[in-house]
């Protein structure tokens, strides 16, 4: 969603501004701009579209060695060019960017025009511009902080002030904001992919804290009822490999992403496994054996790919630890009321830490006394702070919209929650180590169903022509058909419905034709037999089929392989993985359908990493 950059230093900012928006990009947007103060005082571009158009089109004379600029995700107002930040105020003299929602941007429009000023925008942004401009407090650091006494809502912004022209002032309440530390020169970002290239010191911004940026450094201070107070915030060094931001010889980074997920996996499990006492070994869960025993019921929140793997793990948790789990959209989560219950575990589990949804939801269980732990793969993000516990995922930056890596590390992470959960209780030592053997051949199992991607690029081809599909699988195997169908329909376009293989004869078999692909999780396990008569019917009534499955299942005269009839007529292809313990098996049984998903996309010509209308990040609700 929107992303900020900016810079100060001794380089021309336009260029730097622009190749920061582009590393932004893969988190949606549908607008961009920049803003540059120079010897001619502050000059804006902005306009709907591309980074690219705004590049092209930027003009001649742009020069400055400050500035800032932004990818817009339209909130308020529709996606043109007035509504593209940066936004100014009535005498173009103070530029803002601005991500997030100001709640009470109707009311201060409303006060500002009845005070003669003309906006030019529907945005809730620009109100700032103006309060911003209004004010005649002596520092731009108070203008900015008084601006921000009359808003409710959230933000991370970024100013820049003709009258204050060495110097950016940024500022964050629930919208992260990055300073990146370099020679002689200062960067900003709302997102580390902005920064990596030119710096790996950064420091991250509290909520409730604002910072002077100039060449040489910045200084932060808190945002307070009686003004401003200095901080003590020091950058720090970052362990992050910036090429993980290029995609390299990969056409996409979805496809660099999930080839990545054998080494992924093994960093997520490193230490954590404690194969003497055949249990996990999850320190920053910061609960002892006791409080886990104490532990009743497990709720997990989560929103897209990270509710279906919340779904997962919930079946872990209830198998391993014995435990009622389940797992919920973190979305909805919250305007129910939900009850909070003192040994009640919450979970919250989120790529990038970011998710609007999923932070209040940790919030408001959190108000009502409730415990909460993260699994979480961006390091120092919101929810990880916000949380009173948890792992990172350690899956390493992801980019692409739809997530794999992070999703299987989150997978992997349940796996030692439950483990761990079990553990101190009915879970034997045997059944611990059991587990343990099954998760440490989890990234070669991995590796070895990468391993037959041109394969499976063929189905994924045959599955693109069909407008319609289902994705079908139960109980363990049912979140895998969620998330199947998930990762088909985001980046392929074609409708994909997940549908518990038992509830097929309740409804969808009527749609259900030999132009209705159904690609069914058939694992080798107790629900087996019941499954493979699902498959019949589906076949009986022409439906061609796709089954993830394991060698060791007889699908009787359904029998293809990969490659063989194809999907056109009733004709039958099994995708076998490798087995494991049967309940690890979800994670396996999801990576072929990553690859259908990636291999259809491609093939019906889309741009895998930005489907349309999707975020990377949804950071407003
Ligand atoms: C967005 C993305 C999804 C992602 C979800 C949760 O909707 O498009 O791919 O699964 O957010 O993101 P999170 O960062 O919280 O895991």
């Amino acid at each position: 969603m929107c992303g900020i950059v900016g810079y100060v230093g001794t380089q021309q900012a336009a260029p730097l501004l622009l190749e920061g928006l582009t590393r932004l990009e893969h988190r949606g947007y549908d607008s961009a701009g920049v803003a540059v103060l120079g010897g001619s005082g502050l000059r804006v571009a902005k306009r709907a579209g591309r980074v690219r158009e705004l590049a092209d089109g930027l003009p001649r004379r742009f020069g400055g060695k400050v500035g800032i600029g932004h990818t817009r995700w339209a909130t308020h107002g529709p996606a043109n060019d007035t509504n593209a930040h940066p936004h100014l105020d009535a005498a173009s003299r103070v530029a803002v960017v601005h991500n997030g929602i100001i709640d009470n941007a109707a009311a201060l429009r409303t006060e500002l025009a009845d005070d003669g000023i003309v906006l030019a925008s529907d945005t809730d942004t620009e109100v700032l511009a103006h309060l911003i401009g209004r004010s005649r407090a002596e520092t731009l650091e108070q203008r900015v902080a008084e601006a921000l006494g009359r808003v409710e809502g959230t933000y991370g912004l970024a100013v820049a002030h003709a009258d204050f022209p060495d110097r950016l002032v940024v500022a964050r309440n629930g919208s992260p904001l990055i300073v990146g530390v370099g020679d002689r020169e200062m960067h900003v970002a709302s997102d580390l992919a902005a920064l990596v290239r030119y710096t790996t010191t950064v420091a991250h911004l509290d909520d409730g804290e604002m910072a002077t940026i100039t060449a040489t450094g910045f200084t932060t201070y808190r945002l307070g009822a009686s003004g401003l107070a200095a901080t003590e915030r020091r950058a720090r060094e970052v362990d992050i490999d910036p090429t993980a931001y290029d995609a390299g010889q990969h056409d996409s980074f979805m496809h660099k992403e999930l080839l990545e997920q054998p080494t992924r996996a093994e960093a997520v499990l490193r230490g954590r496994l404690d194969e003497r006492f055949g249990t996990g070994h999850l320190g920053g869960l910061n609960l002892d054996a006791r409080e886990l025993r104490a532990i009743r019921r497990v709720k997990i929140l989560g929103c897209g790919s990270a509710y279906y793997v919340g779904q997962m793990g919930a079946s872990l948790i209830e198998e391993l630890a014995r435990i009622p789990a389940d797992a919920e959209a973190a979305s909805e989560f919250r305007y129910r009321n939900p009850i909070i219950e003192p040994d009640t575990l919450y979970v919250a589990v989120s790529q990038s830490g970011e998710t609007i949804d999923t932070l209040l939801a940790v919030q408001e269980v959190q108000r009502k006394g409730g415990r909460v732990i993260g699994l979480v793969n961006v390091v120092g993000s919101a929810i990880a702070r916000q949380v009173d516990g948890g792992i990172y995922l350690h899956a390493g930056p992801e980019v692409a919209v739809a997530s794999t890596k992070a999703l299987t590390n989150m997978f992997l992470g349940f796996a030692m929650l439950a483990l761990q959960l079990g553990r101190v209780r009915d879970l034997s030592i045997a059944d611990g180590r059991r587990l343990i053997g099954g998760l440490t051949r989890i990234p070669e199992q991995i590796g070895d169903i990468l391993a037959t991607e041109s394969d499976l690029a063929v189905v994924a081809q045959r599955l693109a022509a069909a407008e319609s599909l289902f994705f079908v699988g139960r109980v363990r195997g049912f979140p895998v058909a969620r998330e199947g169908a998930q990762k088909f329909k985001e980046i392929s376009y074609r409708h994909a419905e997940a549908y518990q293989t038992s509830e097929l004869k309740h409804g969808p078999l009527a749609l259900i034709s030999p132009d209705v692909p159904t690609v069914a999780i058939v694992p080798d396990d107790e629900l087996v037999e019941r499954n493979v008569a699902a498959l019949h019917e589906i076949a009986a009534r022409g439906g061609p089929l796709v089954v993830v499955t394991h060698a060791s299942v007889d699908l009787g005269h359904l029998a293809g392989g990969v490659g063989a009839d194809g999907v056109d007529g009733a004709a039958t292809v099994r995708i076998d993985v490798p087995r494991n313990e049967r309940e690890l098996d979800p994670i396996l049984l999801t990576i072929p359908l990553q690859l259908l998903a990636c291999h259809a996309a491609l093939e019906l010509g889309h741009d895998i990493d930005k489907p349309r209308n999707l975020a990377k990040s949804v950071t407003v609700e």
